[in-house]
């Protein structure tokens, strides 16, 4: 597939804030655009001119048809292998799969949280070292790995690991994030919450403006650092906001 014509910086020096890199024309890879965090992070990326295309990852359709969306389809998240044409030029991966520790062996949550992150990461790494990773990990992320809750810990070691490669990443940390523009969870109990949060969300806001975000809020974040970066690799949920322009 052609992916049109190439991203340009206009600058290097891109973690510091007054020398940052400009990138426009973003190709973007998106892992978890069946998740709630995901779908809305792709209405946002279909919205903003500065995403020229968005290859959305996953191991069933989100069936979002979409002149700027591509889907690859896999059985297998852990190995890229056969997968190189699909992920040459890209500039951005906004990885937005993962799955909630409740009921999960430390074994399973670690082979989902980190091993695949770290796959799809090295495979894209290996063919874009000029890279802007956004992962999504969750406010309380323990950079430790030593903590007392095991999502914590795997949640930090994947951070730390995807810190230390050698692509320009960044980490979200949301706290609450309330799904917006038609996006919905697919678990019933977070359904349920949204909706009785849906009419006191300006309020929660309002509250509590450190540990609230929105499903929109992080898909215009992670947009605005893949074209400009950010001071900071770590952007907790307050960070996440006024990236955003919203904070
Ligand atoms: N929701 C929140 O309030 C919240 C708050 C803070 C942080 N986060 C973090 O944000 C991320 C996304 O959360 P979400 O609410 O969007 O979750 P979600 O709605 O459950 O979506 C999860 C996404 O990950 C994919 N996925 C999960 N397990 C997989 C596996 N074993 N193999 C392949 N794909 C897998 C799902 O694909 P399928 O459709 O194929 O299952 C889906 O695309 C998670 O890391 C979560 O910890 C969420």
């Amino acid at each position: 597939m052609a992916w049109g014509r190439c991203s340009i910086w206009r600058d290097a020096g891109f973690g510091d804030p007054s020398t940052r890199g400009i990138r426009d024309n973003v190709k973007v890879v998106l892992f978890g655009a069946t998740g709630m965090v995901g779908a809305g992070v792709l209405i946002e990326c279909l919205d903003d001119s500065r995403v020229e295309s968005v290859l959305t990852v996953g191991r069933r359709p989100c069936a979002v048809a979409h002149p700027k969306v591509r889907e690859l389809v896999r059985a297998d998240l852990f190995d890229y292998g056969d997968a190189t044409d699909d992920f040459l030029h890209v500039d951005a991966c906004f990885f937005c799969l993962g799955v909630s520790s409740v009921g999960m062996s430390e074994a399973a949550y670690h082979r989902v949280t980190y091993d695949l992150t770290i796959a799809a990461a090295q495979a894209l790494l290996g063919l874009n070292p000029a890279l802007t990773f956004c992962y999504v990990s969750g406010e309380g992320t323990d950079s430790t790995e030593q903590g007392r809750l095991m999502w914590a810990r795997v949640k930090g070691k994947a951070e730390n690991q995807l810190l230390r490669m050698p692509f320009k990443a960044f980490m979200f940390r949301p706290g609450y994030i309330h799904p917006l523009r038609g996006v919905r969870s697919r678990l019933r109990v977070y359904r349920a919450m949204h909706a009785v949060v849906t009419p006191f969300y300006p309020l929660l806001q309002r509250l509590m403006p450190k540990h609230v975000t929105t499903t929109a809020n992080i898909g215009r974040a992670m947009i605005e650092v893949a074209a400009h970066g950010h001071a900071k690799p770590v952007l907790e949920n307050p960070d996440i906001n006024a990236v955003a322009g919203a904070g």
